[in-house]
């Protein structure tokens, strides 16, 4: 008997989430935005554009609408297939924004003083942070909780809110004496869950660096990745022929797993095949390959950016099918802390 056609029960319910914040990147793709293309079969998928997340620092009102739009073409570009998976803005699904004053209320302010990103995002001056900056982790924990999502794919860099959000589940859990929420996964995995500066290998490779040398954007063209790669900070020896080797070699070792994860190889492997070669020669290689992953990606991110009616169109279904799922959800949590029914 083959069982080919057969469907697989899904295996539970993912949310993520993206800011649209300036440009997609290397670490963004290989990060995440890769990760829910491999899971979307398996899995019912919720991906969220999150604008609310957004604006706790500065964001100039038409470059955040269209960055909005060309993260979610960047998605789709990327195999995000918006037919079966809601595909949404945050701010359209207001029950986030709800959950997250609920969990306000919940959250302590120590854990919320232990997380690291909001140190290193208001730097020296915490005063002049805004105090949705300081909540972010809050409203994080309600795009995930909202929806009941067993499993969050996400970088390493988001693992310490993740551990805020099921602690947040946990505490709703018990202080009100019921099985709400359940705790949700973390899934970091894959040689590009740590995507670092092509300009320093000890910062991670990100949007707000004010230097467009130390990223590689979903969308440069090919001219703009190899100049980027050629440019790439590194060091005077050949790659190592072990793991060993790379000690105190942040940029080699970060270049290396850049290799792996876009050839879909372990770094081990990759270590093995380029043991002593020469930068300039890797350097090509990695060129190559770069181009040969974002190119197509770049090119349907354009096209699919002219028809700006058509995104918001895929974006509008993505909310329905979000609300449907959200709305019940916060009523339950209403009526569970004793909030009274909204009279008819
Ligand atoms: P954001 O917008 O910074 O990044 C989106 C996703 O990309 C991953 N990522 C990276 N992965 C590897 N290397 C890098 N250099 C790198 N930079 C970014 C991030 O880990 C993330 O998975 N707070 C989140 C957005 C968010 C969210 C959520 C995520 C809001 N609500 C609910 C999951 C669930 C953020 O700022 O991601």
């Amino acid at each position: 008997m083959t069982s080919g056609s057969t469907p697989q029960p899904l295996q539970g319910r993912i949310l993520s989430g993206i800011q649209p914040t300036g440009n997609l990147h290397l670490g963004n793709y290989l990060g995440a935005i890769r990760n829910w293309v491999a899971l979307q079969k398996d899995f019912e998928c919720l991906f969220c554009i999150v604008d609310l997340h957004a604006i706790t620092v500065w964001q100039d009102p038409k470059e955040l609408s269209r960055s909005t739009r060309e993260v979610a073409a960047g998605m789709i570009a990327a195999g995000i297939d918006p037919a079966t998976n809601a595909l949404f803005v945050q701010s359209h699904v207001p029950a986030h924004a709800e959950l997250a004053w609920v969990f306000n209320c919940v959250a302590r302010l120590g854990w919320l003083n232990r997380m690291t990103q909001f140190k290193d995002k208001a730097g020296k001056n915490r005063e002049a942070a805004s105090a949705g900056l300081y909540v972010y982790p809050n409203l994080m924990a309600a795009d995930i909780l909202v929806y009941k999502a067993t499993h969050v794919p996400v970088g390493e860099d988001q693992k310490q809110h993740l551990e805020l959000a099921r602690d947040i589940a946990q505490k709703f859990n018990n202080d009100y004496g019921v099985e709400l929420f359940p705790l949700p996964e973390p899934v970091i995995r894959g040689p590009g869950m740590r995507v670092m500066s092509l300009r320093d290998g000890s910062k991670k490779m990100s949007k707000s660096d004010p230097s467009d040398f130390s990223r590689l954007n979903m969308t440069d063209d090919a001219d703009a990745i190899a100049g980027k790669v050629r440019k790439a900070t590194t060091d005077p020896h050949p790659l190592p022929d072990s793991a060993a080797g790379l000690e105190g070699r942040a940029e080699a070792a970060n270049l290396l797993n850049i290799y792996a994860a876009l050839t879909d190889r372990s770094l081990d492997e990759v270590i093995a095949e380029q043991a002593g070669t020469q930068f300039s020669q890797f350097k090509a290689r990695l060129t190559d390959k770069a181009v040969s992953v974002l190119g197509p990606i770049n090119a349907e991110m354009k096209r699919l950016m002219d028809d700006p009616a058509e995104i918001d169109r895929v974006l509008k279904r993505g909310a329905d099918k979000a609300n449907s799922i959200a709305e019940p959800v916060l009523a339950e949590v209403y009526k569970t802390v004793g909030f009274l029914p909204a009279g008819r």
